[in-house]
């Protein structure tokens, strides 16, 4: 086999704060909407208070990315560890953590990319703002890309503002959304996605202006739907879908204004945001330098015929319903292997994502998430045996040689995770790291760090840069 990728590739893993980190608390710390969803289910699941305690493990694990080979570690910042209650007070006691952490990825030679906030929005703006519904959001982001970018950007070069905006809108705890009406919902949404397309505009100019050579981009959670049958109906079907769930987004930061079809749908349920012509020239100036995005899985889609009783809220007929109730719905793909969660695992899927994205945008991509979760068995003698884990990865790698062979421009691979971490549904019953850590959810244990199969595999994975796939 020929080797195809490039000398730079920067072979990578994952992590998010508040997965990661623990610490919760400590040294200043503010709450966030992670904590506050993780008390509420701390019944049941595992919670961010001590995770996988890189807060006090920080460099034994740097360590560790070291001895894999990693060219580069892709994480994000806790805002309310930079600033407490999100938009006042900064808390130097946090900065000087991640400076810590920043040195000495770079003294191991270990490029970092970093993002500015993965799901854990400081409680006190949604006390303050209800979060993302205020416009107040999107500026105390930008101010805090900004004591970022002064803190760090003489030394980290690659950002990302947002971590999968397109799924987190998705899901009602991550944003705080607490109403049960249908459409309140879908409008409540409207005005909280515009709000982070704004802040993410904010910090790319914000970057581009105070950070020399400073490269930043969306990571957005990759949707590749597949039509159920030939019948032209699904195929429609699969298009609505990826353009709802994903296009329409990447639309938005490409061109600084959304696509016809979505502001179609957001006039048609009366639900158009606040756009005031100040933000246009914002908009319109963010120009994003690269694309990643998250891949674990393809969806298929069925269309429904609309019925009076599958209409939803105030809709009315023929309007698009891409939340999958009346129009179309998601189903098994039954050519698939799914994992114990249900992921449809599908490598060719993301050669397709790459295809994709690749013609239509034009930009260097990077993978920042890819990854099997699933429970992993400690043996007596110390062992994680993840050969599972080792053919997903192989199969995905493949596909990433792929994309390159089929004139991507293709600049990493990160897989999620880098060590074992909290699952964001099912805490340490899921696992998706290189690294054993060991505790359970309820059962902290003793947290030592155990290298799995994997670890060893991917190892020399970079090593012969790609070449002993
Ligand atoms: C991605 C998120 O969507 O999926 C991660 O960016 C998350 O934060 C990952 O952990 C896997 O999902 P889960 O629920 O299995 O942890």
């Amino acid at each position: 086999m020929t080797n195809i990728f490039p000398k730079n590739f920067l072979w990578g893993a994952s992590s998010s704060a508040f997965q990661i980190e623990g610490g919760w608390d400590e040294d200043g710390k503010g709450k966030t909407v992670a904590d506050f969803n993780s008390f509420k289910k701390s019944a049941m699941q595992a919670d961010s208070k001590v995770a996988s305690d890189f807060y006090h493990h920080w460099k034994e694990d740097i360590d560790l990315m070291k001895e894999l080979g990693l060219k580069t570690y892709r994480f994000s910042l806790s805002w309310a560890r930079i600033i407490p209650d999100g938009d006042g007070e900064i808390n130097r006691t946090g900065i000087d953590f991640y400076n810590k952490v920043i040195d000495y990825l770079i003294e191991c030679n270990i490029t970092p990319f970093v993002t500015l906030y993965h799901f854990d929005l400081p409680y006190a703006l949604v006390e303050k703002y209800n979060g993302w519904e205020s416009r107040d959001c999107a500026f105390a982001f930008e101010r805090y890309a900004k004591v970022c970018f002064e803190n760090f950007g003489d030394r980290v070069k690659y950002w990302q503002p947002h971590n999968e905006q397109n799924l987190m809108m998705r899901v009602k705890e991550r944003m705080n959304i607490y109403v049960d009406d249908a459409y309140e919902v879908e409008k409540m949404r409207a005005t909280m996605d515009y709000h982070m397309c704004l802040a993410h505009a904010l910090a790319t100019n914000a970057c581009h202006g105070m950070i020399e050579d400073g490269k930043i981009g969306p990571s957005i959670s990759a949707t590749v739907t597949y039509p159920y049958s030939n019948k032209p109906e699904d195929v429609w079907a699969a298009k609505l879908n990826d353009n709802f769930k994903t296009n329409y987004l990447l639309d938005m930061h490409f061109n600084g204004e959304y696509p016809a079809y979505y502001m179609n749908y957001l006039r048609g349920l009366g639900i158009v945001p606040h756009m005031p012509e100040e933000d246009k020239e914002v908009l319109k100036n963010a120009k994003m330098d690269f694309i990643a995005f998250n891949y674990y899985r393809t969806l298929c889609a069925r269309h429904i015929e609309a019925t009076d009783e599958n209409q939803r809220g105030s809709r009315g007929e023929n309007e698009i319903d891409y939340d999958l109730y009346g129009y179309f719905k998601i189903e098994k793909n039954p050519n698939l292997k799914a994992t114990e969660y249900g992921a449809q695992i599908d490598p060719i899927g993301m050669r397709i994502a790459l295809n994709d994205y690749y013609r239509r945008y034009h930009l260097p991509l990077i993978i920042t998430e890819n990854g099997l979760g699933t429970a992993d068995v400690l043996t007596e003698d110390e062992r994680v045996h993840d050969d599972y884990r080792i053919n997903y990865l192989r199969d995905h790698i493949d596909a990433c040689r792929k994309g390159i062979e089929d004139g991507v421009e293709l600049m990493g691979y990160c897989p999620w995770s880098v060590i074992d971490l909290l699952s964001s549904h099912q805490g340490f019953k899921k696992r998706y790291g290189f690294v054993y850590i060991n505790r359970e959810d309820h059962d902290f244990k003793d947290l030592r760090r155990i290298k799995k199969d994997s670890f060893f595999w991917y190892q020399n994975i970079i090593k012969s840069n790609g070449q002993d796939l």
